[in-house]
């Protein structure tokens, strides 16, 4: 990870800063499987220097933006370039302490505390990622108020007070900008410190698609990034809503595309048909004609 970043233009001093980190805080043993080998990495140095630094100054991050601009590939990929243990939390309406804290539980007679996710990582050192967390409800998350700000604190009823590892951080995400993503409110807010979230570079893209998929010719990963770009371009000039505009959807269509399918029904089915309106649809498939062939087989597209 520390060569990726090397790789991706992270200061020196920011890596060598990681690396007196990670020698203080050796990972333990019984937890090695909780220290993420992230599956995809995350592209942008500029998000990457802010996000390393932020947390190396014991700040808890804040991930703000829309979907799919990698907000939880880099949570992951920060708990792994930090080796530390990570706890996932996906929020929802009815997130409470009990879930983030933890229980009581009957075993063998007793009363004992079943722990929570929160109470684990403040224990270990871990990195929690507080996912989606303006998906609870505000008033059920006042529980973490103490262990958010500078009192690095766990404190429930009936037990003694806990304090956070010195290791321990908290990334959260948000996503924003569409039907039924909710405010989060100042005070949670204030406990963080916020990254808006870009979207992904062209350059970044084309090196996320060859990574993904080794066997893509040079050529097309430049015009799918480019075609990327134009639905981006669509999007902010207002001709577009958000919905095709969905990297995940793009990188299923090249893997469908691969499995054999026609590359335009492979689009269809990754950006086209996240639009229910058919006037929208005509217009993503009018920018995709406009870049791409009509017919489009795996073996165009693949080496
Ligand atoms: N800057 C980026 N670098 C690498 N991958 C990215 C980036 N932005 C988006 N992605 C890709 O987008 C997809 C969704 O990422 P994810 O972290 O789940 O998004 P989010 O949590 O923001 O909705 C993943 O396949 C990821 O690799
Ligand atoms: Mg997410």
């Amino acid at each position: 990870m520390l060569d990726f970043l090397k790789n991706e233009g992270v200061s020196p001093k920011i890596i060598s800063e990681i690396e007196a980190f990670r020698a203080k805080y050796p990972t333990d043993g019984k937890l090695a499987s909780r220290v993420p080998v992230p599956r995809y990495l995350y592209y942008g140095k500029e998000v990457w220097e802010e996000a390393i630094t932020a947390l190396l100054c014991g700040e808890n991050l804040l991930l703000v933006g829309p979907k799919a601009t990698g907000k939880n590939v880099l949570a992951e990929n920060l708990a792994a370039v930090f080796a530390r243990p990570s706890w996932d939390v996906s929020f929802y309406i009815n997130t409470d302490a009990a879930t983030l804290l933890g229980t009581d539980t009957f075993h063998d007679g007793e009363v004992t505390l079943r722990k929570g996710p929160i109470y684990q990582c403040a224990e270990f050192g871990g990195f929690g990622v507080l996912d989606e967390i303006n998906m609870a409800k505000n008033e059920s998350l006042a529980v973490l108020h103490a262990t958010l700000d500078f009192r690095r604190a766990i404190d429930m009823p009936g037990y003694d007070r806990i304090a956070l590892h010195d290791a321990t951080r908290f990334i959260a995400t948000m996503n924003y900008g569409y039907a039924g993503t909710r405010e989060l409110n100042e005070a949670l807010a204030s406990r963080f410190v916020v990254i808006d979230m870009p979207a992904i570079t062209t350059e970044g893209l084309v090196k996320l698609l060859i990574r993904e998929f080794p066997d893509l010719k040079p050529a097309w990963a430049d015009q799918l990034a480019g075609l990327f770009q134009d639905i981006q371009r669509k999007c902010d000039g207002g001709e577009l809503s958000t919905k095709p505009l969905d990297l995940r959807g793009l990188l299923a269509a090249v893997r469908l595309m691969h499995a054999g399918l026609e590359g335009g029904r492979a689009l269809e089915l990754g950006l086209v048909n996240k639009s229910f309106d058919g006037f929208e649809r005509q217009l993503v498939s009018d920018v995709i004609r406009t870049r791409l062939p009509e017919q489009i087989s795996a073996g165009d597209v693949f080496n």
